[in-house]
Formats: structure tokens, sequence, C-alpha cells
């Protein structure tokens, strides 16, 4: 079977990972975040700077996990957009110069069919169609999947203004929570009540398109609260609860009323704030009273990491989709049509 090597470098993570056959047989991750939390977020050029030192030894890291060398590696995929330009550049750069010095076919992958495809690597294929709902830092999507490798995705709807992990970011830091605000809030909203305060369910109402979310407004909410009541210490537990309630019963609501719509059995929950537990609670909960098969990788995997590009290039390789060419450019905004950067596309063996 092909062993895929594959790299991501899209944000502040520095992913590799090693898959074979829908098996993950080694990563490893280094990350430049403590590097970005006195700016509050993420530094491009922080970021590019600490990938381009990480890049090469997390591979040498990864080949030993998995015990094997270079040598072995039969196809490389690096993310190639979207992501932070600079950021994204250094991987798809790695990826580029190991697959022409190995000799190997190169595949240029969409970041966010990573976070679809790594659920593969814990709980087997894909079902021949699912509803997805991708939630992460910067994209916050509700997707009708066939064959991950070839088909197109199909957007049901995407959100309208920030992404759900961009509101935990924002309104960490309202609370004077560090970054990244999503595993702050997470933590802090156990010692809170999430009755406590009724933030509003964005793009919830009858008359709203059922599958597109905002979260923008409900940042805004929290800001609003915390200004009208500057009279007592804020209740930063009951806050982050109650927002983190808002999020995870808006996101559930849309996902298992888009699996009802469509007649899909299974849903599929991926991207860093799928590793909320709040999230994962509820939708568990919601999904088995739907009958829903709810499938979610565990929290390492739903966070940027390596092993999920090596899980697209492995799909990619197993049904001998055709590699990209060696000048293939990153993308920093590309929309997704499909595992590859390019949109699904049918060719000859490798
Ligand atoms: O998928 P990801 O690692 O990177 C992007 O592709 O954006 O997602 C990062 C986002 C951040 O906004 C982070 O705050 C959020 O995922 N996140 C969480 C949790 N862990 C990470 N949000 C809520 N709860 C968590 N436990
Ligand atoms: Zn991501």
């Amino acid at each position: 079977m092909p062993v895929v090597l594959g790299i991501e470098t899209s944000c502040d993570e520095t992913g590799v990972g090693i898959v074979a056959d829908g098996v993950l047989l080694g990563d490893a991750l280094a990350t430049s975040m403590d590097e970005h939390a006195r700016f509050g977020g993420v530094v491009p050029e922080i970021a590019a700077r600490a990938h381009l030192h990480a890049v090469t030894p997390m591979v040498r890291h990864a080949l030993d996990r998995a015990g094997i060398g270079l040598g072995d590696i039969d196809a490389v995929a690096a993310t190639a957009g979207p992501g932070l330009a600079t950021a994204v550049q250094v991987g798809l750069a790695a990826g580029k110069a190991y697959a022409l010095s190995l000799g190997v076919p190169l595949y240029g992958v969409h970041h966010l069919a990573g976070h679809a495809a790594v659920d593969t690597l814990e709980h087997g294929p894909l079902p021949r169609r699912c509803v997805a709902l991708i939630v992460s830092g910067g994209h916050t999507s509700l997707l009708l999947l066939g064959d991950l490798a070839r088909d197109p995705v199909i957007h049901l709807g995407d959100t309208v203004d920030d992404a759900a992990g961009e509101a935990f970011d924002k309104v960490a830091r309202l609370l004077g929570l560090p970054y990244p605000g999503g595993p702050a809030i997470d933590r802090i909203a156990r010692d809170g009540n999430p009755d406590a305060i009724n933030f509003p369910r964005p793009m919830t109402s009858r008359h709203d398109p059922p599958y597109q979310f905002s979260f923008s407004g409900l940042k805004t909410a929290v800001a609003r609260w915390i200004e009208k009541n500057a009279d007592q210490p804020v209740p930063v537990p009951d806050v982050a609860a109650s927002f983190q309630e808002a999020i995870a019963d808006t996101l559930t609501h849309k996902a298992l009323a888009a699996c009802r719509d469509h007649r899909a059995d299974t849903l599929l929950l991926v991207g860093g704030v799928a590793a909320n537990s709040r999230v994962r609670h509820l939708a568990e909960q919601r999904a088995a009273t739907a009958g829903v098969r709810l499938r979610v990788p565990s929290p390492r995997l739903c966070t940027d990491n390596g092993a999920m590009i090596a899980a697209v290039g492995d799909l990619l390789v197993r049904a001998n989709v055709a590699p990209d060419r060696l000048d293939l450019s990153a993308d920093p905004s590309a929309a997704l049509h499909g595992a590859l950067l390019r949109g699904p596309r049918r060719g000859r063996p490798v």
C-alpha cells in the first residue's frame, strides 16, 4: 500500500502525518501558539518563520514514529490553501521539495477537506454520502459529502460573517481569557451555568436561511451584556458557559436539520471547534434522538494537524486521482470544492 506523507502549515501548527491505507503510521506536531499569545492572535510572519524551523524536524519525528525512512514515502500531500499566505507557502514548498527529491507525486490539498478526511483514520471509510459540519477558526460550513476524493463538495450553507472558532477567540478576548479562546472558554465554562444568560441563537428563526450561520451578532451581544453589567465584576464562567451553549445549540440544531432535510443518516462533525466538550456532548444527544450516526474525531485530530493532510492524500492516491504539477501555487483564500485545492478531478493512475 502506498505510504503518504502529509504536511500542514496553514496557521500556527506545523503538522506532519504519515498514512497508508487509512491507517495513521505516525505523526508529529509543533506549534508557535505561545509566540502569538501576547498579540492576541496569530502573527503570519512569526508563524511562517516557525514553520520554516519546524518542518524538517517534524518530518523526521513522524518518520521515526512510523518506523520508516524517507525512501519509503510513495506520495506527498501538502496544504495548498486556505490559510495564512506566508504560512501555507512554507509547507507547500517543503512538500514540493520532498516530492521532487524523492521522485514521488505531489497533491496540493484543501485544508478543510483534511478536517473531514481525518475522521477516516479513527472510524474507517466515510459512508457513500453524509452531512458534514466543519467548524474551525476561519470557517463554518454545512456540507453534503459524497466520495471525498472524487466528488464535488456541495455547500448547504456557510457563515455570513465570523466563523464559530473566531467567535470563541473574540469572546475569550472580551473575557480576558488567553489565546486561543476556544479551549480557554471550554475549560472555564465547566464552572459556569449555561442558562445564566439567554444569548441569542443567530439565524434560527423560521424566516432565516436554515443552513447559514452568523456569529458576529452573538459576539456583540456578549460585549453589550458585559457593558450593561459594568457595575459588577464579570461572572466569567457564567458568560463563557452561556455563550458556549448558544454556539453549541445553534450548530447542532442546524446540522441535524440538514441531516433530516437531506435524508442523511450520518453527521460528520469536524474542525477545531469540534474539540469543544459541550458541542460534542449536545451533538451526541441530538444525533441519538434523531437516529443519526455521529462521527467526530478525537479532540487532538479536530484541531490542525498533519495526519489530516496525509489522510486526504491517502484517499486521493487510493482513488487513482492524478497528482498536481510542481508549479502549483498556494491559494490563501481557496473555496472548498473538493479534496484537491483545484477541485475534484479524475485522471490517470499514479
Ligand atoms: O481547525 P483549527 O485548529 O484551525 C483552523 O483551521 O482554523 O481551529 C482553530 C479554532 C480556534 O478558533 C480555536 O479557538 C477553536 O478552533 N478551538 C475550540 C476548542 N479547541 C479549539 N473552540 C472551542 N472549544 C475548544 N475546545
Ligand atoms: Zn483547520
